[in-house]
């Protein structure tokens, strides 16, 4: 059984050792203290999935609007171990539960995270636009968007 909720003390520095742990941020070149800052940010949300013992799974960072006035999916990711077994799918849908009067959600995704891109169109995320060079110089972050049925 997994619960999804909002961060607790030291949940932080976990987020921040799987991001700089994994793909897309180790090829980012995203570092702890640059991950840990952006997941403590006061306007960030930081929601994080656990088991019933307690241990963390995976999290997500929020911002109610981040990106035209509408919801946005700073970052997700959810452990080497527990991938692939609907964590991810859970998460997002929690993400769309989080702003139940928006009528749409944004998020960014690297060209180069082909499977991160095809778990969130297989979700109904549409691409809508495509960044050159914006975290990385060889790569682009693709924006996709979801209209939410509302
Ligand atoms: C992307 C991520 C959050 C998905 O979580 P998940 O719990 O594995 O997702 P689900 O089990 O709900 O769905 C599995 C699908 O996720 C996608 N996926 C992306 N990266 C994956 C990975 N490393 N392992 C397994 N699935 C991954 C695939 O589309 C996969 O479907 P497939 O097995 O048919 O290829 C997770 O894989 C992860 O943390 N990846 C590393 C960080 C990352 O890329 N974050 C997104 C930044 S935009």
């Amino acid at each position: 059984m997994i619960a999804i909720g909002p961060a607790r003390e030291n949940d932080a520095d976990w987020c921040a050792r799987l991001m700089e742990s994994t793909d897309p941020w180790i090829t980012l070149g995203r570092r702890y203290e640059e991950c840990l800052a952006r997941l403590t940010h006061p306007e960030y949300t930081l929601l994080v999935a656990r088991r019933e013992s307690g241990e963390p799974v995976g999290f997500m960072l929020l911002h109610p609007r981040g990106l035209a006035g509408s919801p946005y999916l700073a970052s997700i990711a959810v452990a080497p171990d527990a991938r692939g077994q609907g964590l991810g799918h859970l998460l997002l849908e929690r993400a769309e539960a989080e702003f139940p009067s928006a009528r749409s959600i944004f998020l960014l995704v690297s060209s180069f995270n082909q499977r991160a891109f095809a778990l969130y169109q297989r979700l109904g995320y549409q691409r809508v636009g495509e960044i050159p060079g914006y975290s990385l110089e060889t790569a682009s972050e693709i924006i996709m968007y979801k209209r939410l049925s509302r």
